[in-house]
């Protein structure tokens, strides 16, 4: 059986991207596929039941194709006892926020396996997979099952292993993309070798002959017009959906994206022991420097922490994930900017013409 097109999905070639700890949620994917988009809903940090009742809920609100996103299991974290000094280290956070560490041990594996198995059973349109790439095995398994793959990809060699493995499209992620990267292998080697969406973009065009979403920073239709002439077949975007009504995300987490307190953002392990790009807060200025690699342990370690800040109204400890492009959000419904984009992107595309 041959594979759908990318393109098919949806009216617009515009993908709201998965965004796991609560901002993607059935209510956003079903106003963005209304709008003529593609909705996600994000699996990771949920329990495979959890991750089956929002495809139900979404299923009772949209007849639109939409697609779910899992994390990968993680390889041990290479020196555990790092993230031991990490939790000596965070123990004034412990004291500020009065609640203990959580526990580095809580599972790395994202119940992967389980969601995969409720996925192949009650098939979805689509699945896109972060931090890896899945086994020929499952992606065969998927193809079988009619549902359509994507793999997230941050390099030319991690979409090339996508295209081995036998996904039928690539997320082509740059470093400006807010939240985590989703290289496949977290390589402290290789910090501060990320490469920009617009380089890298071309490079996996002329390598790889997949169907390409390209993911990171954008924020206006312009930039949407940009990607897909340099290769690209559809947009995802994240911080964009991130401030709508409709997102589940914390309302200071919201706020914050705009707030000009916020000055700039950063990729950081603070938070995950992965990195990813949040706004630069008081939390990320304190521990980023020597936070250890270690995903999802430090993840687990702060999850107290984060949620302590959110409800005691403290944005200087909450993750505060946010791509560049985050002073260009715009609180509007997701149905309006998905107008808004669709007009800069003609008005873009027209003005090149
Ligand atoms: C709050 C947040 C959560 C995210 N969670 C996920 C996720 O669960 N899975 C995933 O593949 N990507 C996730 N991402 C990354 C997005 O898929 C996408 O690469 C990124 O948002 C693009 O950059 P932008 O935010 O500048 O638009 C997340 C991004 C944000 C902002």
């Amino acid at each position: 059986m041959s594979a759908p097109s990318l393109t098919s999905f949806s009216a617009y070639p515009i993908v709201q991207a998965p965004m796991a700890g609560g901002a993607a949620n059935p209510r956003l994917a079903t106003a963005v596929a209304a709008a003529g988009g593609l909705g996600f809903l994000a699996a990771g940090y949920k329990t495979p039941e959890a991750m089956y009742e929002e495809i139900r809920q979404l299923r009772d609100q949209s007849t639109h194709p939409f697609g779910v996103n899992l994390f990968m299991p993680q390889p041990r974290a290479t020196d555990p006892s790092a993230v031991a000094v990490y939790a000596e280290q965070l123990a004034g956070e412990e004291a500020w926020y009065g609640t203990p560490l959580g526990d580095p041990e809580a599972g790395a594996d994202d119940a992967y396996d389980a969601k995969v198995a409720i996925l192949l059973e009650d098939p979805v349109p689509m699945v896109s997979f972060t931090f890896g790439c899945p086994s020929q095995k499952v992606l065969e398994a998927f193809r079988k099952a009619g549902t359509y793959t994507v793999v997230t990809a941050t390099s030319v060699p991690e979409a090339l292993a996508a295209q081995w493995a036998g996904a039928d499209a690539v997320c082509v992620q740059g470093v400006e993309a807010g939240g985590h990267q989703g290289t496949h292998r977290d390589d402290p080697q290789l910090d501060n070798a990320g490469t920009g969406l617009l380089a890298l973009l071309p490079q996996v065009r002329e390598q790889v002959g997949l169907p390409l979403i390209a993911a990171g920073g954008l924020m206006r239709g312009g930039q949407i017009a940009a990607v897909l002439a340099a290769g690209a077949d559809a947009a995802q975007l994240g911080t964009a959906f991130l401030v709508c009504p409709e997102s589940g995300a914390d309302p200071l987490h919201k706020r914050a994206l705009t707030d000009p307190v916020f000055t700039r953002t950063e990729l950081t392990r603070a938070f995950s022991g992965r990195p990813a790009r949040t706004l630069v807060n008081r939390f990320v200025r304190e521990h980023g420097p020597y936070a250890p690699p270690g995903y999802p342990q430090v993840h687990h370690l702060t999850a107290p922490l984060r949620k302590a800040a959110a409800a005691g109204g403290d944005p200087q400890g909450m993750a505060l994930w946010a791509g560049q492009g985050h002073r260009l959000a715009r609180e509007v419904s997701a149905g309006r900017l998905m107008e808004l984009l669709i007009e800069e992107l003609h008005a873009a595309r027209e003005a090149g013409a």
